[in-house]
C-alpha cells in the first residue's frame, strides 16, 4: 500500500520529514521531561488515540493526517521538535500559571493550537510567548461574510469569503495565526490560539471558484478580514491548492449565535454569529437530515427531528455524539420542537398523528398532552417558569392554544383572522407572543391570554416559516428568501441578515448568553432550586475557603457582600460538605475576584438553618445589584475530615487541578496544588485524611491534606515514568500504582517521611493503567490496555498472578474498581464504550452501561451508584449499579476528568 502524507492537518511547513511512525521501542528510549502527547500511528481518527508519550523537553505534540491510497484517511500523533511550532506564524499561546484554578476561564486557554488540535492538545506544551489582544467589540458593519467549509467540526475549515455577491477563497501566502484569529472572531469563536492551515488543508474549492484575497496581513485584532492589509480584492497569484483554512478554539458558553436549518440542501444545520453574520455548518454524519431544531445551552446539545428516519435526536454542538431520543412511528410528522433545558423536557407538535406531546431529554416519560381537536399542530413555545406550553394549529379551525406542562388548563387564546399560523415565540421580558402566518403573510403579536392582538409586519408574497427573538429584533425565515430576515419588534427596519446563500431556511433558533433559556433576554428567569444551583469556592486560599461563586441557568456569578453574614456563610459551608460550624463570612473580594462574570446576588438572607442556598431568601431579580466586584463575598469554612460529608475526588488534566465535590449538592472547590501539570490517578486515605494523586508530567505521587495546606511528594519516579493508576489501602497503609513508562506495578508505604517504592510486578506488562485492591484478602487487580488488553490480579507480593479477563471484549480498559460490599470488580473501557461488572475470578461478567459516544476513563462505586469520568462530558457522571439513569454530578464545569474516587462519609 502506497503511503503518502499529502495533507498535513496542522503543519504549515510542507516539507516536514518525520521519523518513522511512533513505535513501542523508540517510545521507551525517548521518554524525557517534555510534554505528554498522544502517540499513535495510522489511527482512524485523532480522538481514537489514547496512548500517551512523554516527549523531550524541546518537543511539542503534533497531529498529521495521512492519506493512504485506496482507503480512508489516517492520523499520526506524537512528539516533534519545538522548531516545528516556531515555524507557525500564529501566536503561540502563553504558559499557564500554576496556581489553583480560580476561575472558569482557565479552561479557555487553548494551548498551542498550532501544534496540536483541540482536546488532543496536552496542556503546558508551547512554552513562552504572548497571548493575543482581547477580542474587540463586533458591530455588523461589514458586508463581507465568512463561512468555513470542509472541516470535521464547526470550528475549522477552508475560509470562504462572500464579497461582491459571490463566494471566494483566500490564498495561503503569508497566511498567519493572526489572520486566522480575525476569521475565528468573525465567526464568533475565541481568537486565542487560532491556527492557520495552508495548502488547502481542508480541501480546495473548485477550480472555477474565485480567489478573493492574497497576502493578507492582519494584526489579529481587526473585526473584519477586509480591515487587514492585503493585495486587494481579487488580486492574487495563486491556485486553489493554496486555499487557506483555519482552526478556531471551540465555542464558549458566552457566545451568542443563531442556529439555522436549511432543508433545501437536504437538512444542514448552520451556526451564524449574530453580530458579523458569518456562519459555519455543523458537520454531521450525512445519514441525518435535520428539520426542526432547538438547543440546550446547559449541555451544548442541539435537539432535532430527522424527517426521513422519523427520529427525534440530539447531537453535541460540535457535530459529534448523536443520540436518539425517540423513534417515531411512520405517521409522525414533527415540524417543530421546543426544549426546556431547565426542566429537561422537550415538547413537540406532531401533525401526522395530531397531538402535542412531551418527552424528557433523556428519552423517558413520553406523554401525549393534547389530542382532542388537535388538527394540524405546528410550532410551540414554552414558559418554563410558569410551566406553560403555547402552540399553533393550522388545521380546519386555525388557532393558537395554551396549556400547562401536564396538559391541564388547555385553552384557545386566539382564532380567526389567521390561516396558516406557523412559527410562534414568547418574549420573556414582556411576556408577549409573536407568531408568523404563511397565508396572511403577517407577523402578529398578542398577550399570552390572546388580548391586545395586532399586526407587526405585513409582507405580501412572503412565506414566513419560523421566528426567534433577540433583543429588539424578530429574526425569521421566509421560504421566498435566501437570507435570514430580521425586523424590529415594532415592525420597522426589515432587512436581510448575512449573505443570500441559503436555499430553504426552515427552523431558526437564537441562543443568547446569560439566559440559559433559549431566546430569553437577560435577566433570565432563574430556576432557583436545589438540583439546578451549585456553589464553588475559587480564588486565593486553602480548599475550605475562597470567593463564593454560584451557578444558575448555565452561568457562574458572584455574590455581593452587602448583608453577607456568618449565617449565610454557614449555608455555603454546609453545601460544600464542611458543615456550618465556625463558618465565617469574608467580605470585599478578600480571596480575589473575576471581573468577567456577573454579580448574581445581592442582599442574600439566610437564617443559617438552610441546607442549600436555594432555600434562602434571594432577590427576585438576579443580576440586579448596586455593587462592584470589589465587594465579592467569600467564606472561610472549618474543615474537619472526621465529619466531612460524602464526596468525590476528580483529577482534571486540562485545568491541572484536583477537585473535591460534595456528592449531595454537586458543589466543589479545588485542592490547591503547586507544580502539578497533568493529574491523572487519585484516591483518598480516610484514616490519615490525605488525598493521593499522580502527576504524569513530573512523575510524582503527591500526598496532600484535604485542605491543601500540607503537600508532599510521597514518591518521585524516574524520568520515563507514567503513573496512570493509583489506589490506597488504608488498612495496611499501602499505596499501589501502575507505571506504564517503566512497565511496573509498584507498592509503597503511605506513612513515613521518605518511603521507598518496590515493584511487585515488573514482567509482561504492556500498558498497565487502572489499579484496584481487595484489602481484606490482600489482592491487587489492574488493567492493561496494550496489545493484548486484559485485566489481571496478583497477591500483594506479586505471587499468584493470573489473567481474569482478556480477549476481544476488551480494548482500552481504562478504569477499574473493586467493590468490597458486593465483592465485584467494575471496569470501564474507552474502546468498547462499556462499563462492565464481574466476579473477582472474572466469572459472571456482564455489561451494565454502554454509550457509543463515550470515552470512559476512571470509575468508582458506592452502595448505590457507579461514578465515572467520560472525556466527552463536562464532569463526573453516575449511573445506578443496575446501569440506568445516567446523570452528571454537579455543574458542567470541567474539561478532562481522569481519575475519580468516591468517599462515603460515615457521619451520614
Ligand atoms: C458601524 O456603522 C455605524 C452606523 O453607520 C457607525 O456609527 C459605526 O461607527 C460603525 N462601526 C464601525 C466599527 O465601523
Ligand atoms: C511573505 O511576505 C514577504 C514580505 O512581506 C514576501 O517577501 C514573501 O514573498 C511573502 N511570502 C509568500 C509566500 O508570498
Ligand atoms: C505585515 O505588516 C507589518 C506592519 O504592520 C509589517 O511589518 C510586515 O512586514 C507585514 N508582513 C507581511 C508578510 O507583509
Ligand atoms: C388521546 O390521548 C389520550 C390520553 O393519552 C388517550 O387515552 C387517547 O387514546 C388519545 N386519543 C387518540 C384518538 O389518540
Ligand atoms: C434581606 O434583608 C435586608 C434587611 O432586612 C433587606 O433590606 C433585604 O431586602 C433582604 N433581601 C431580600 C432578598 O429579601
Ligand atoms: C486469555 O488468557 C488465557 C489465560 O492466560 C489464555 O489461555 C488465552 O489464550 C487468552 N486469550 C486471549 C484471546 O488472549
Amino acid at each position: 500500500m502506497a503511503l503518502l502524507r499529502t495533507t498535513l492537518l496542522l503543519a504549515v511547513v510542507p516539507v516536514l520529514v518525520f521519523s518513522l511512525p511512533y513505535s513501542e521501542e523508540n517510545s521507551q528510549s525517548k521518554r524525557s521531561s517534555g510534554p505528554m502527547c498522544m502517540a499513535c500511528s495510522l489511527s482512524d481518527h485523532p480522538s481514537q488515540c489514547s496512548k500517551t508519550i512523554t516527549c523531550e523537553e524541546d518537543e511539542v505534540c503534533y497531529v498529521e493526517k495521512v492519506v493512504l491510497t485506496g482507503t480512508t484517511d489516517k492520523f499520526n500523533q506524537g512528539c516533534t521538535r519545538q522548531q516545528f511550532c516556531a515555524q507557525f506564524h500564529g501566536p503561540v499561546v502563553g504558559k499557564r500559571d500554576n496556581t489553583r484554578s480560580r476561575h472558569k476561564d482557565k479552561r479557555v486557554i487553548p494551548l498551542c493550537n498550532e501544534c496540536c488540535t483541540g482536546d488532543l492538545c496536552n496542556t503546558n506544551e508551547c512554552g513562552a510567548g504572548a497571548t493575543t489582544a482581547p477580542p474587540p467589540t463586533v458591530s455588523p458593519n461589514s458586508t463581507t461574510w465568512v463561512r468555513l467549509i470542509g472541516g470535521s467540526n464547526p470550528y475549522e475549515g477552508r475560509v470562504e469569503l462572500f464579497h461582491d455577491n459571490r463566494w471566494g477563497t483566500v490564498c495561503d501566502d503569508n497566511w498567519s495565526g493572526e489572520n486566522a484569529a480575525v476569521i475565528c472572531g468573525m465567526l464568533g469563536f475565541g481568537r486565542d490560539g487560532a491556527g492557520a492551515v495552508p495548502a488547502a488543508g481542508f480541501g480546495h474549492a473548485p477550480s472555477y471558484a474565485h480567489i478573493w484575497l492574497d497576502e493578507v496581513n492582519c494584526t489579529g485584532s481587526e473585526t473584519f478580514i477586509d480591515q487587514c492589509p492585503s493585495n486587494g480584492w481579487g488580486q492574487n497569484d495563486c491556485s486553489h491548492n493554496e486555499d487557506a483554512g483555519v482552526i478556531c478554539s471551540p465555542m464558549r458558553t458566552q457566545d451568542n449565535f443563531i442556529l439555522l436549518v436549511d432543508t433545501g440542501v437536504g437538512g444542514l444545520i448552520f451556526r451564524m454569529d449574530i453580530d458579523t453574520q458569518s456562519f459555519t455548518p455543523i458537520p454531521m454524519n450525512p445519514l441525518y437530515s435535520p428539520t426542526a431544531l432547538d438547543y440546550d445551552p446547559t449541555t451544548a446539545r442541539i435537539y432535532f427531528v430527522d424527517h426521513a428516519l422519523k427520529q427525534l435526536l440530539s447531537v453535541h454542538f460540535s457535530g459529534t455524539d448523536i443520540r436518539e431520543l425517540q423513534q417515531l412511528d411512520s405517521n409522525a410528522d414533527l415540524e417543530k420542537i421546543a426544549v426546556d433545558p431547565i426542566n429537561k423536557v422537550l415538547f413537540y407538535a406532531d401533525t401526522g398523528n395530531d397531538f402535542v406531546a412531551s418527552i424528557n431529554l433523556d428519552g423517558s416519560d413520553f406523554t401525549i398532552l393534547a389530542n382532542d381537536t388537535v388538527d394540524e399542530p405546528r410550532d410551540l413555545t414554552i414558559d418554563p417558569q410558569r410551566r406553560v406550553v403555547y402552540w399553533t394549529d393550522w388545521g380546519s379551525t386555525p388557532k393558537i392554544e395554551k396549556m400547562n406542562y401536564d396538559g391541564t388548563g388547555r385553552q384557545t387564546i386566539a382564532t380567526g383572522n389567521m390561516k396558516w399560523p406557523n412559527g410562534l415565540a414568547l418574549d420573556y421580558t414582556t411576556n408577549i407572543l409573536y407568531f408568523v402566518d404563511a397565508s396572511t403573510d403577517q407577523i402578529e403579536k398578542m398577550n399570552t391570554d390572546g388580548s391586545g392582538r395586532g399586526v407587526v409586519l405585513s409582507d405580501p408574497g412572503s412565506h414566513m416559516f419560523a421566528l426567534s427573538l433577540y433583543k429588539q429584533y424578530i429574526y425569521y425565515t421566509d421560504w421566498t428568501r435566501t437570507s435570514v430576515m430580521r425586523v424590529n419588534k415594532d415592525g420597522t427596519g426589515k432587512t436581510t441578515v448575512g449573505p443570500p446563500s441559503f436555499k430553504e431556511l426552515a427552523d431558526i433558533h437564537i441562543h443568547h448568553y446569560g439566559s440559559g433559556m433559549p431566546g430569553v433576554v437577560t435577566p433570565a428567569p432563574i430556576v432557583q432550586d436545589e438540583t439546578h444551583m451549585f456553589v464553588r469556592l475559587v480564588g486565593k486560599g486553602n480548599h475550605n475557603e475562597g470567593l463564593v461563586e454560584v451557578y444558575a441557568n448555565g452561568v457562574w456569578g458572584t455574590i455581593c457582600d452587602d448583608g453577607w453574614t456568618n449565617a449565610d456563610a454557614g449555608v455555603i459551608c454546609e453545601m460544600m460538605g464542611f458543615g456550618r460550624t465556625n463558618a465565617a463570612a469574608v467580605k470585599e473580594a478578600y480571596y480575589g475576584s473575576d471581573g468577567n462574570i456577573m454579580i448574581f446576588l445581592d442582599e442574600v438572607n439566610c437564617t443559617g438553618e438552610e441546607s442549600h442556598i436555594a432555600q434562602c431568601t434571594l432577590p427576585k431579580d438576579w443580576g440586579v445589584h448596586d455593587c462592584g466586584h470589589n465587594e465579592d463575598a467569600g467564606v472561610n469554612c472549618q474543615l474537619d475530615p472526621t465529619t466531612i460529608k460524602s464526596f468525590v475526588l476528580m483529577a482534571d488534566s486540562y485545568t491541572s487541578e484536583v477537585y473535591r465535590m460534595d456528592l449531595e449538592t454537586g458543589s466543589y472547590s479545588a485542592i490547591p496544588n503547586s507544580n502539578v501539570y497533568s493529574p491523572i490517578a487519585i484516591d483518598y486515605d480516610p484514616v490519615g485524611h490525605n488525598v493521593f494523586y499522580t502527576d504524569v508530567r513530573s512523575g510524582i505521587i503527591r500526598k496532600t491534606s484535604l485542605d491543601g495546606s500540607t503537600q508532599t511528594d510521597l514518591v518521585q519516579l524516574n524520568r520515563i515514568s507514567t503513573p496512570d493508576g493509583l489506589v490506597v489501602d488504608d488498612t495496611n497503609r499501602l499505596l499501589f500504582y501502575t507505571d506504564t513508562g517503566n512497565d511496573v506495578i509498584g507498592k509503597v508505604s503511605i506513612d513515613g517521611s521518605s518511603p521507598t517504592p518496590s515493584n511487585i510486578i515488573s514482567t509482561n506488562l504492556d500498558q498497565p493503567r487502572a489499579i484496584a485492591v481487595d484489602k481484606k484478602n490482600q489482592v491487587v487487580y489492574w488493567t492493561d490496555w496494550g496489545n493484548n488488553p486484559k485485566i489481571e490480579k496478583s497477591n500483594y507480593d506479586g505471587s499468584g498472578r493470573q489473567v481474569i479477563a482478556n480477549g476481544t471484549g476488551l480494548q482500552l480498559p481504562n478504569g477499574l474498581t473493586y467493590d468490597e460490599k458486593d465483592n465485584k470488580l467494575y471496569f470501564c473501557d474507552a474502546g468498547t464504550n462499556k462499563i462492565e461488572v464481574m466476579n473477582t475470578d472474572g466469572s459472571n461478567r456482564h455489561v451494565l452501561f454502554e454509550d457509543s459516544g463515550a470515552h470512559f476513563f476512571g470509575v468508582d462505586t458506592d452502595e448505590q451508584f457507579i461514578y465515572f469520568s467520560d472525556w466527552t462530558k463536562d464532569g463526573v457522571m453516575r449511573v445506578q449499579k443496575s446501569g440506568i439513569n445516567e446523570i452528571p454530578i454537579g455543574p458542567p464545569s470541567f474539561v478532562r476528568v481522569n481519575g475519580v474516587a468516591v468517599y462515603e462519609s460515615n457521619t451520614g
